[in-house]
């Protein structure tokens, strides 16, 4: 081969591993089935909820209708069980034929008819941790094909049933056959997962060039010990997590699992916050036909997404941890913009606590407040002391942008900012939305 052409050759090949697919720069959201609804395929007997074609055209159908399309929910992701028990004569995978009459190629149609996403899920091993058929080697390019055949936006590799050396080969060779299908396919790794989620065992250099997001942790379940699990891993690695993540390529605690039975009000709002200070995927595992118009607004607050979505992606940190078990989170943002978030871990009373925008890094004066959960707004300089009152295992979360710099605010108050400035004793301590 002449020189030119080889090295031609050889930088379009490095080019096409890396992944450039250039989806999921803001990290990805939606409704994703697994915590809620599981491995449940007795159709039989429980119609409403087992895995089946209706189920997706449901939740395709609330999000929709229901407001949630406009806001950034548009991935409807199946996850496991829902395949056949055997590939097909050509070895391809094949949906369930009782409980997917369509196929998946319907499915994907009713939801790109409505401008939604289809997430499928599959597993790098011999089967999928429920049991059904896996990838092996032999098989990722005849899968990703599959799948992008169907017209399928997001795949998540799960990681049962093989070891580390297989996972070694089989995440970047995913990650090459989805790009040579040249469709434009979310891919979401659960490697890390399955090697502990920390270096050595994991490279997060490498994940961020084939992976869009990835599992780092255990899964989460519809329990408030499970999310206050989840949190103390990631902020504890926040070190570690935080330079992985950027436009494209974002850590992922798992899903949300607001809406469900095991959060309280002031639970859900914590897990809403933090995973928008992790620049966390935001799936939802809950029923979106019978969910409270609590957890609904929650989940639909302009403002908490806004700052999960904020486009330069830089994941946030814990910045604050108080022997009161009081915790501050922050987060900076585009347009010098940043968010706050304070934390209880108590559970006793709400925790009366006094601090300053100056104990908190701020050091250019006044700073436009608005608290993301109550709609208030204020103006604080960052020598002033004040106190916020935080529920028990609840959160009290700011957005915090300098006076001049309002226009994300704006908009999403229709320009109707009402200021409640402090200009009391600099001495005095205001009472903050009290
Ligand atoms: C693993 C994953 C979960 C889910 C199940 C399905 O446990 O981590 O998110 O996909 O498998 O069996």
């Amino acid at each position: 081969m002449h020189l030119a052409v080889f090295l031609l050759a050889s930088v379009l090949s490095a080019a096409t591993f890396a992944l450039d697919n250039g989806v999921m720069r803001t990290p990805p959201m939606g409704w994703l089935a697994w915590e809620r609804f599981r491995c449940d395929i007795d159709c039989k007997n429980d119609p409403k909820n087992c895995i089946r074609q209706n189920l997706f055209i449901d939740m395709a159908d609330r999000l929709s209708e229901d407001g949630w399309r406009e806001l950034g929910y548009v991935y409807v992701n199946i996850d496991d069980c829902w395949s056949s028990m055997e590939r097909d004569e050509n070895g391809r995978l094949q949906a369930d034929p009782k409980r997917f009459p369509g196929g998946i190629p319907k499915l994907s149609r009713y939801l790109h008819d409505r401008g939604l996403k289809l997430g499928i899920y599959g597993d790098m091993g011999t089967h999928t941790c429920g049991g059904y058929p896996g990838t092996t080697l032999d098989k990722i390019e005849t899968d990703a094909q599959t799948f992008a055949d169907w017209e399928v936006d997001m795949f998540k590799f799960d990681g049962c049933y093989s070891n580390a050396t297989e996972q070694e080969k089989g995440y970047p060779l995913m990650s090459k056959a989805l790009n040579a299908t040249g469709r434009p396919i979310g891919y979401s790794c659960s490697w890390p997962a399955y090697q502990g989620g920390l270096p050595p065992m994991v490279n997060y250099t490498q994940l961020g060039e084939i992976c869009n997001l990835w599992r780092n942790y255990g899964d989460i379940q519809d329990s408030w010990d499970s999310v206050l699990n989840i949190i103390e891993w990631f902020f504890r690695n926040q070190d570690v997590l935080i330079p992985a993540a950027g436009p494209g390529r974002w850590n992922d605690p798992d899903m949300l699992v607001i809406g469900d039975f095991g959060l309280s009000k002031d639970q859900s709002r914590s897990q809403m916050a933090l995973w928008a200070i992790m620049a966390a995927p935001l799936f939802m595992s809950n029923d979106l036909r019978t969910i409270s118009s609590e957890a609904r607004s929650i989940l639909q607050n302009k403002m908490v997404i806004s700052i999960n979505q904020d486009p330069m992606g830089i994941q946030g940190r814990r910045i604050v941890k108080e022997k009161s078990d009081i915790e501050v989170f922050w987060r900076p943002l585009s347009s010098d913009a940043s968010a706050l978030v304070f934390f209880s871990r108590r559970t006793d009373m709400p925790y009366r606590y006094q601090t300053s925008l100056s104990k908190l890094n701020y050091t250019t004066g006044s700073y436009k407040i608005y608290d993301v959960f109550t709609d208030k707004t204020m103006i604080l300089k960052d020598s002033t002391n004040f106190v916020v009152s935080v529920n028990p295992t609840g959160v009290v979360m700011w957005y915090v942008s300098a006076p001049s710099k309002l226009n994300r605010l704006q908009f999403y108050r229709g320009g109707n900012v009402q200021d409640s400035v402090y200009t009391g004793d600099e001495n005095a301590i205001p009472r903050v939305f009290l």
